[in-house]
């Protein structure tokens, strides 16, 4: 019993059955395999509620894959994800989901798509089993093929033995595992999920990153999961799309991304303000912490401009190497040539309300 509970405090019996979920979860017979070069394609989106413009002009072209949504609380992200689901009406513009109609084909979306949403969704007197069943029935499935299915994803997200179990019974994390379930009934090409590892601890969000990964990668499907960190999309996403007071302020492979900004980190030991004075004398941009230092690679030429710095400030180098930027680090970037002074993902994306310095800025899209 006190196993059990730890477990579920680990946000799920999940990590019992890691070795025996399969390694996939299979595909319906007879699928087909995405074919699209895009999966959503928007032009000037917007929507408004009331006055309220809560999606402010919003232009996508999102290919297959894994896609992370990122922009702080507020910024649009789940009016977003509804709208790709043909859920909300919009105010003007419009688009494409798997080659259907975001305004008229609705419902043609709704049956390729698997909604994961961030708010409560389950009807906590349910059994799980017969929770993700119904979700299979509303989505056209017949009672036999929605039970047979159940059982399988409710395993494959790793709640075999709690299928039976009432849902208001369930830890978080096992919500959460059952709102996936829910999602992969109807074995969907493209999953929206919201915000998924909300509230979960780390083993739970472990899990919960590894399912989503395989579901991607093995199953050949497609995923835009919102977050507000930066390790979650990091982890399954090779692309992102990140969105401020409605609009698009980068989107792309995040690879290309950070390519906007790339730095030569030095160690240095003796006069650490010494060369970062003379640097930024000699025109380099220097982001610095201490003994170490990131300085603005501008090309081949810097590594010559570092040395001389140097050696006229008696500063011995001890490392000097090209910085593999994380995508906190291009978040930092893109938020400092928005005009906002950010630290860290945290000041921003945690729902605390950022400085600006340059208000001129905003709006300026940087990819
Ligand atoms: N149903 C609604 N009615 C009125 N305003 C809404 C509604 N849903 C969202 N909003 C507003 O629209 C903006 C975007 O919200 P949302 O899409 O939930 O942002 P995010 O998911 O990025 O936190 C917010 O200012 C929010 O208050
Ligand atoms: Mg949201």
């Amino acid at each position: 019993m006190a196993l059990e509970n730890d477990l579920e405090r680990a946000g799920g019996c999940l990590i019992e059955h890691r070795q025996v979920v399969p390694p996939t979860i299979h595909r319906i017979d007879g699928a087909v395999p995405m074919t699209e070069e895009w999966i959503v394609e928007t032009h000037d989106l917007v929507k408004k509620y009331g006055e309220h413009l809560a999606l402010d002009g919003i232009n996508l072209a999102v290919r297959p894959g894994a896609t992370g949504l990122l922009g702080p609380n507020g910024a649009g992200k789940s009016t977003l994800l509804k709208t790709i689901l043909g859920l909300i009406a919009l105010t003007s513009g419009g688009g494409k989901v798997l080659g259907h109609d975001i305004a008229t084909e609705g419902a043609k979306i709704r049956q390729r798509i698997g909604y994961m949403p961030e708010y409560d969704c389950l009807i906590p007197e349910m059994e799980a089993i017969h929770q993700v069943r119904y979700a299979g029935e509303l989505l056209g499935m017949n009672s036999i093929s929605a039970v047979q299915r159940a059982h399988e994803v409710l395993e494959y997200v790793g709640l075999r033995d709690q299928r039976y179990r009432t849902v208001s019974t369930f830890s978080t994390g096992m919500e959460q595992a059952t709102k996936l379930a829910c999602s992969l009934i109807h074995d969907p090409d493209l999953l929206l999920c919201d915000e998924p590892t909300n509230g979960l601890d780390s083993n739970a969000r472990g899990f919960m990153l590894d399912t989503l990964f395989q579901v991607v990668k093995q199953g050949g499907r497609s995923i835009i999961m919102s977050s507000h960190l930066m390790d979650d999309v990091e982890r399954i996403c090779d692309r992102m799309l990140m969105i401020h007071k409605g609009q698009v302020i980068a989107q792309g492979r995040i690879e290309d991304l950070k390519a906007i900004d790339r730095e030569i980190e030095i160690s240095v030991w003796g006069g650490a303000s010494r060369i970062e004075e003379k640097l930024k004398d000699m025109g380099q941009s220097v982001r610095r912490t201490g003994r170490v230092m990131r300085i603005t690679r501008i090309d081949d030429s810097t590594y010559g401009t570092i040395i001389k710095a140097a050696a006229e400030t008696s500063v011995q180098i001890r490392k000097m190497e090209d910085y593999e930027p994380s995508l906190e680090d291009l978040f930092i970037v893109i938020m400092d040539r928005l005009g906002y002074s950010v630290k860290s993902s945290k000041d921003l994306l945690g729902g605390n309300t950022p400085t600006m310095d340059h208000a001129a800025q905003l709006g300026r899209k940087v990819a």
